[in-house]
């Protein structure tokens, strides 16, 4: 029978899961730990995301990443920013000018991807002990953060994200996608939290979002029956949990309809064994290799 509430522990002290924790993820493909970052940790990391913000220049770029449609095709800023600090702003930020409505922070959609290896207030609360024993509980080998995103979900303007799979965006050989969702501010119906359908992990992959050999990025359907009906539900965290979440689990958050930000942080992992596809989108130069933990 598909779950109809998404299971929630108090974080375990060390980070080590217990096999009922352990349990949940294999079944829900998804759960969720409270109290896993401090409240000082996560203000740190959203007063250094909001001082990346202020030090941004917004006439330097306008690229609006579109949460429906979770990418934005042909839009270079986009898609080399796999390793690089970039800013994307959300679809209703700008008034029919072409200007800014509202400040800079209540704009955009998110920063992304590699705060974690670029900027050490996000490698410190990116690589603690106790997120690497998280891992390592779930037989991971040789972890490392592919991507990570800080993702600020404006008041108002918000943008409802559609249902998908990350794995279609971070696909590997075997698929070792795993992400992580970190709630630097409570999550609620309201403002636009997380939703699942527990259980659906369990099914195909959907859709691969990759590069063809024009260089151009696409989507090719994998499968196409559709997501059981009326089968989402909601995942309404407080700040300092943890939503982990299994490469396939099918997600969608709601449009922030409320007055407050809804800040949050997420990584995804990868086995670093696994194939990495060049025609993923997201690619690193040499120069800043992938690295796990430590
Ligand atoms: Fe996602």
């Amino acid at each position: 029978m598909t779950a109809t509430t998404i299971k929630s522990f108090t974080a375990p002290e060390k980070g080590h899961l217990t096999p009922d924790m352990v349990e949940s993820f294999e079944c829900d493909g998804v759960v969720v730990l409270s109290d896993f970052v401090s409240e000082p940790a996560c203000r740190r990391l959203r007063e250094r995301a909001l001082e990346l913000v202020d030090n941004f220049d917004p006439n330097s770029v306008r690229s609006i990443f579109s949460a429906m449609q979770q990418t934005q095709l042909g839009d270079s800023y986009f898609e080399e920013s796999g390793d690089k600090i970039r800013f994307f702003f959300e679809q209703d930020a700008f008034d029919t000018d072409g200007n800014l409505k509202r400040s800079k922070a209540e704009s955009l959609n998110k920063l992304g991807h590699a705060m974690h290896d670029l900027d050490p207030v996000f490698d410190s609360f990116s690589r603690t002990p106790e997120l690497a024993a998280i891992v390592d509980s779930l037989g991971y080998n040789d972890p490392v953060i592919l991507q990570s995103m800080y993702i600020f979900k404006p008041p108002r303007i918000g943008g409802e994200v559609y249902c998908h799979q990350d794995s279609t965006f971070l696909y590997t050989e075997p698929e070792t996608c795993i992400g992580f969702w970190f709630a630097l501010e409570d999550a609620t119906l309201e403002n636009g939290c997380m939703h699942f359908i527990p259980g659906a992990h369990k099914g195909p992959l959907k859709d691969l979002h990759y590069r063809d050999s024009d260089g151009k990025m696409t989507f090719k359907t994998l499968d196409n029956t559709p997501w059981p009906e009326n089968a989402t539900v909601p995942a309404e965290v407080k700040a300092g949990s943890v939503v982990i979440f299994h490469g396939r689990a099918p997600h969608l958050s709601g449009a922030n309809l409320s007055d407050h930000s809804r800040h949050a942080y997420t990584l995804h992992v990868i086995e670093r064994k696994s194939h990495y596809p060049a025609e993923n989108w997201l690619q690193r130069s040499a120069a800043l290799p992938l690295r796990g933990f430590k």
